[in-house]
């Protein structure tokens, strides 16, 4: 059935200030850990979307108690009873973990330490997604998995109260499977050590010592060691860096604009779209205002700037731009000279292959785009004009949808995006967020 959502130009350039919805990786952790640790948690500006519902379900299902109501601002807020020392419940079907890598990834760490036989299993996409990587590990700690050799949910998952310390060299800079590892080290017996080929996002690093683990961190290293034990905490989540690219993007496209974003995260390993961008020449910058637990947060000021320039964006900075690509791919199509992305394999393995989603959406608006290796290259047109009738696949991808809307919403013709709705995964308020920014 097609679902195709008209995306009309924007009728003035956008200005003033603007919030975007709870960081969806610090969410993601704020509602799990909260669920293992003993005592009730009270969390706030937890991102309302379907991922997080998906952590909130599985968790309920394992026994927590999860009270989160919507606020005003359309985040969630309340406390979280977690299972704490006497472990989640066997629950008595598979656990769905929707669209949401993070949840699935993130709870088989979880599940480790624990006697019970659960299920893993997701929607079309995630079940395509990568898993061996988690499971692997999480076996030499001394985890069941069945099918043992498996890469694909569903998996059924036995964890065990004799969990054995590692030190392990994980194959690709993952925040997922680091924070697996970590999650289940916690309970084994000695020091679990994760070293990584880059540094990838460092959320549970920051947040375990606020449910009182402490964790030792270098750039390419985390460690932590068990057994520990989790207590509640108060923590706020700050603004989702990822869903503010996408208004930093549509403010650098759209003639005259000129905004503020206020309350985002500013983890440097999540901000690295500031630093390509900064790169490309745009009139960016962002400002530190305070920290919420070790999270830095603050302010991110952009306006339209007309001469962007292409970059070449080394490897090792794919990490913290990971799930920035798509919209950074849309920008570079409007710079002049050729982009390009280095050592971006990985994204064959998101909620769809981005790099194919990338080359098919840029190669409509006629822009030449190649990868070679695990590069890509993008050659920028800065007179790009948006052809009317263009219709886009998001292939059912949040972060794919919001930037084929953006070529509707910042071009001179209005645009069809099929399978818009799968915006709801990370910023179900994405369209009218930006809309709302045209001030009459
Ligand atoms: C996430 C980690 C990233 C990112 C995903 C969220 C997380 O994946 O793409 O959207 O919350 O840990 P990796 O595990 O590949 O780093």
């Amino acid at each position: 059935m097609s679902n195709k959502t008209t995306i009309e130009p924007l009728q003035g350039p956008l200005s003033g200030t603007a919030r975007v919805p709870g960081d969806k990786s610090i969410s993601h952790r704020a509602v799990l850990f909260s669920a293992m640790a003993e005592g009730t948690s009270h969390i706030s500006g937890v991102l309302d979307s379907e991922d997080v519902r998906s952590s909130i379900a599985v968790v309920t299902q394992l026994g927590a108690v999860v009270d989160l109501e919507p606020c005003e601002d359309g985040s969630l807020a309340g406390t979280v009873r977690g299972w704490g020392q006497a472990g989640p419940t066997q629950p008595d079907a598979p656990l769905d973990c929707g669209n949401s890598g993070t949840t699935a990834r993130l709870l088989m760490g979880m599940l480790a330490p624990w006697p019970i036989q659960v299920t893993l299993t997701g929607d079309d996409s995630l079940r395509r997604r990568p898993m061996r990587r988690n499971t692997a590990p999480l076996m030499k700690m001394g985890v069941q998995f069945k099918p043992a050799e498996a890469d694909h949910l569903p998996i059924t998952e036995t964890g065990t109260a004799d969990l054995r310390a590692i030190t392990y060299d994980a194959p690709m800079a993952s925040a997922q499977l680091k924070t697996a590892v970590l999650l289940a080290g916690l309970y084994a017996h000695g020091t679990t050590t994760l070293n990584e080929p880059a540094p990838s996002r460092n959320h549970t690093e920051l947040m375990l010592p606020e449910y009182g683990v402490p964790t030792t961190a270098g750039t390419r290293v985390a460690e932590v060691s068990g057994p520990a034990v989790m207590h509640a905490c108060d923590l706020h989540v700050p603004g989702d860096a990822s869903s503010a690219a996408f208004l930093v993007a549509a403010a650098l496209l759209k003639r005259g604009s000129s905004v503020r974003i206020e309350g985002v995260s500013l983890n440097p390993a999540r901000i690295g779209f500031v630093r390509t961008l900064e790169r490309m020449g745009a009139d960016i910058a962002e400002h530190v205002e305070g920290h919420e637990g070790k999270e830095p947060f603050g302010s991110i000021d952009v306006s339209f700037t007309a001469s962007l320039h292409g970059c070449e964006v080394p490897a090792q900075h794919f990490a913290s731009i990971l799930d920035e690509v798509p919209v950074l791919a849309l920008v570079a199509a409007h710079a002049r000279g050729v982009t390009v992305f280095k050592g971006v394999a990985e994204l064959r393995a998101k909620e769809t292959d981005r790099i194919q989603a990338i080359m098919e959406g840029l190669e409509k608006l006629g822009i030449d785009v190649w990868e070679e290796g695990d590069n890509l290259y993008i050659e920028g047109d800065p007179h790009l004009r948006v052809p009317e009738g263009l219709t886009f696949d998001s292939k059912g991808d949040h972060r794919i949808a919001m930037t084929w809307a953006l070529v509707g919403l910042c071009g001179e013709a209005s645009v069809a995006v099929d399978d818009f709705a799968a915006v709801a995964v990370s910023y179900p308020n994405f369209l009218t967020d930006v809309e709302s920014m045209v001030r009459a």
